[in-house]
């Protein structure tokens, strides 16, 4: 599908969210085809690392609000829930690139990559409270685990995006580039991985997660319950209306 595209080369499969029309916002059929390229990498010898970028200008604009309405996610194997259980248990090394805005799902997928290079014009942000939904992809557990609890508390209760310099000083991000350089370092650092010995960065990426791993997909269904049963009630509504009516929601009597 042209919405995602995959190439491999010298043993890096580059995913690339390819929809700068509608500001790479992810339909149901784009995470179908991202788990699936996951799950293909996966199995797949001559893959060894996998990129995934979006543009300079945009990595995503998140969910696509006007598929997620008329296809909210149903169940554990819905397109989104698949694509986030295949990122979060990706055996490999993941390298992201990640230039302009990146919001919710475009930032919480980055705490489930090995390493994040930013754009610095990168601008992070997680607005589930803002559109009365709440945290996915175990960013209820990873966030506040990176960024400290009150800072968590900040990028998740008020939403407020942040940039690419304070992601740096968090943790989030390995290194600010300008945006024309970050998608060509991810690539050249994906190389470098790519030419160690993969049983090597398998085994290590495997112990470096173990500690946390059932409680990231235990964190991430419980999430995915609660964010499917949220976006039918009245907040996600008008949320969601409001975006769609390009107008400010109005939440004071909810
Ligand atoms: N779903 C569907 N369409 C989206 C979208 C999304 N998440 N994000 C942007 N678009 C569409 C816009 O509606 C607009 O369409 P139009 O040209 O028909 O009006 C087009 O993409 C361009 O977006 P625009 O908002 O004009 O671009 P911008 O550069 O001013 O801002 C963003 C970029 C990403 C900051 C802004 O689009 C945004 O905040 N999007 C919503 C993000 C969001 O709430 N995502 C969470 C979903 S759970």
């Amino acid at each position: 599908m042209s919405d995602i595209l995959t190439h491999v080369e010298a043993g890096v499969m580059t995913i690339t969210l390819n929809r700068p029309e509608r500001k790479n916002s992810i339909t149901s059929a784009m995470y179908g085809a991202m788990a699936d390229a996951l799950h293909g990498a996966a199995g797949d010898a001559a893959v060894r690392v996998v990129v995934l970028q979006g543009h300079e200008t945009i990595f995503s604009a998140g969910n696509d609000i006007g598929d997620f309405l008329n296809k909210p996610p149903a169940g554990r194997d819905s397109p989104v829930f698949r694509f986030l259980r295949a990122i979060a248990t990706f055996p490999k090394p993941l390298v992201a690139a990640v230039c302009g805005p990146a919001v919710g799902v475009g930032t919480t997928m980055l705490f489930h990559c090995d390493l994040v290079y930013a754009g610095d014009n990168a601008a992070f942000s997680m607005p589930f409270v803002n559109l009365g939904l709440c945290p996915e992809a175990a960013s209820s557990l990873l966030v506040p685990r990176m960024l400290g609890y009150h800072r968590a508390a900040e990028a998740l209760l008020l939403g407020e995006p942040f940039m690419a310099e304070a992601a740096l000083e968090v943790g989030l991000v390995n290194r600010v580039l300008p945006p024309t350089e970050t998608n060509s370092v991810a690539q050249s650092i994906a190389r470098k991985l790519a030419a160690k010995p993969i049983s090597s960065l398998i085994e290590t990426k495997r112990l470096m997660k173990q500690g946390q791993q059932d409680q990231v997909l235990a964190q991430m269904d419980e999430e995915g319950a609660s964010f499917a049963r949220m976006l039918g009630e009245p907040a996600a509504k008008e949320a969601f209306g409001a975006f769609m009516e390009k107008r400010k929601p109005d939440f004071s009597k909810l």
